[in-house]
């Protein structure tokens, strides 16, 4: 995923979240739920964009040790011009379909899920909510913490949290 050689410039709409561009790997993500045991875990992260009010991104997990890929995501982040709304419109290689809606304040995002779709042989238990962070820590470091709500287990609780540095 990558704009055209000639990329456009950004849209004056993404500039609140210009900071999210680029690549980012995190190699030490920590990954836990009261469901399940402990795991440590690796990501790629990209943002990108082609000049329209949306930002083009794709999450891609892998194994702490062996490098196998395991959860993905691709979406797009959507910024409601002139105002500092979020939309998260996100497939996951889970069968999960997500909508989220936030803010962006200054160089952190926080968004909810309002709707998640999924697939009529999807496991159990269903995820029901999920919730997102993001925050730049330093020009080079950015963080995201995941909570999320099952059928199983509510309210939401943490799941996911990883430093990337830019690549
Ligand atoms: C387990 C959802 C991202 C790794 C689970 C479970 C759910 C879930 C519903 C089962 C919990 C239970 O059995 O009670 C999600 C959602 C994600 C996400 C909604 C994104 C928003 C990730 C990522 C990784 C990951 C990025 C990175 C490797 C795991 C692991 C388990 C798990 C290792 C335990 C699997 C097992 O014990 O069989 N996740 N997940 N998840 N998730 Fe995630």
């Amino acid at each position: 995923m990558s704009a055209s050689p000639a990329s456009p410039p950004l849209h004056d709409a993404l500039k609140p979240l210009s900071w999210l561009l680029g690549t980012w790997r995190g190699e030490e993500g920590k990954g836990d739920y009261p469901t399940i045991k402990d795991f440590k875990y690796k990501e790629e992260v990209k943002f990108d964009h082609v000049g329209q009010p949306n930002l083009e991104f794709s999450f891609c997990s892998s194994h702490y040790e062996t490098g196998k890929p395991l959860h993905r995501e691709k979406g797009f982040l959507k910024i409601q011009p002139g105002t500092s709304h979020l939309a998260l419109v996100n497939t996951q290689n889970v069968g999960i379909v997500e909508l989220s809606e936030g803010e962006v304040k200054g160089q952190e995002i926080t968004l909810e899920s309002h709707t998640i779709g999924r697939m009529t042989f999807g496991k159990d238990p269903a995820v029901t909510k999920i919730q997102r962070t993001f925050r730049l820590v330093d020009a080079d470091t950015l963080e995201q913490v995941v909570h999320m709500e099952t059928s199983a287990t509510a309210p939401a609780q943490h799941h996911l949290s990883i430093q990337y540095k830019k690549v």
